[in-house]
């Protein structure tokens, strides 16, 4: 065991840098139509760590790792939002130990990232029911919108406590106390309207959907913005999801036609 953890914090160390060619390849994909929205189910974490005898926590430590590096060519990419299932609202049913290392995430990635995210003027929020979170997370959630929020470029939301038919009921039901209290009228009650009730108000529908694991399901994802999403799917978990996948997904996503119903 202690073998095996010795040979995982070497693999972990190693940041997954950019390579000779990395510039040219995002240079020829910033010529094509860049999604300006990318929503990411970052799955695999625990099968990643028991393929390697470890606990499934080094697979959301080793998760952790790459969250830095595909915002990294996210940013780099020019992408307009990048937004992150860290954590669903029915993941609570995991061990405590489990929900617990989750919910110290935010914290630990608030002392290792913050200034990076800064440096490249990254504003970070969260999409899901914060009021329900741990005090230590929302602390590090609201550490995070202050540290960043005068950032004017990429917007990197962590979809935590999030799940989106719960998303829908609650915007539902603040349409309903506003329609009640004479703030507004049922007609007025739109798509475009709607929108503004939800937790992604300030964000554009994700243009393409990534997730890992090979698993092909939305998983109670953002089910109102993916209505016309690109979807894309890939076997390689999470943690080893890495720049090159990025890429191929943005290649592909250049390929496809999106007619929006249209001919
Ligand atoms: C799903 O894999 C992954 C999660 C529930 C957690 C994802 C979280 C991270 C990658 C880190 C987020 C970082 C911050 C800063 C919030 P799984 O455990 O369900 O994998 P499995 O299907 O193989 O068991």
């Amino acid at each position: 065991m202690i073998e095996r953890l010795k040979n995982w914090l070497v693999g972990y160390q190693k940041e997954e840098t950019q390579k000779p060619g990395d510039e040219e390849r995002m240079e020829v994909l910033k010529k094509g139509p860049m999604p300006r929205h990318v929503a990411m189910i970052m799955d695999g974490n625990g099968r990643w760590a028991q393929k390697r005898g470890l606990p499934r926590i080094a697979g959301h430590r080793a998760g952790m790792k790459t969250v830095r590096h595909i915002t990294r060519v996210a940013d780099d990419l020019g992408i307009e939002a990048l937004t992150l299932y860290s954590f669903s609202t029915e993941n609570w049913k995991r061990p405590k130990d489990e929900v617990n290392y989750l919910m110290g995430l935010p914290e630990e990635f608030l002392r290792t990232d913050l200034d990076e995210l800064v440096r490249r003027n990254i504003r970070v929020g969260m999409v899901g029911r914060e009021d329900e979170l741990p005090d230590h997370t929302k602390r590090a959630i609201e550490g995070f919108k202050e540290g960043t929020k005068d950032n004017t470029g990429m917007i990197l939301s962590f979809a935590l406590n999030y799940g989106a038919r719960s998303e829908l009921i609650h915007a539902t039901q603040r349409i309903i106390e506003d329609v009640q209290s004479g703030k507004m009228d049922k007609e007025g009650v739109s798509e475009a309207l709607f929108d503004q009730y939800l937790y992604t108000a300030n964000l554009p529908d994700p243009d393409l959907m990534i997730r890992t694991s090979g698993e092909v399901r939305i998983s109670n994802f953002m089910l109102w913005q993916l209505a016309y999403s690109e979807l894309w799917f890939t076997d390689e978990l999470w943690p080893d999801f890495s720049r090159e996948l990025f890429y191929q997904a943005i290649d592909d996503f250049q390929r496809r036609s999106r007619r929006y119903g249209a001919v």
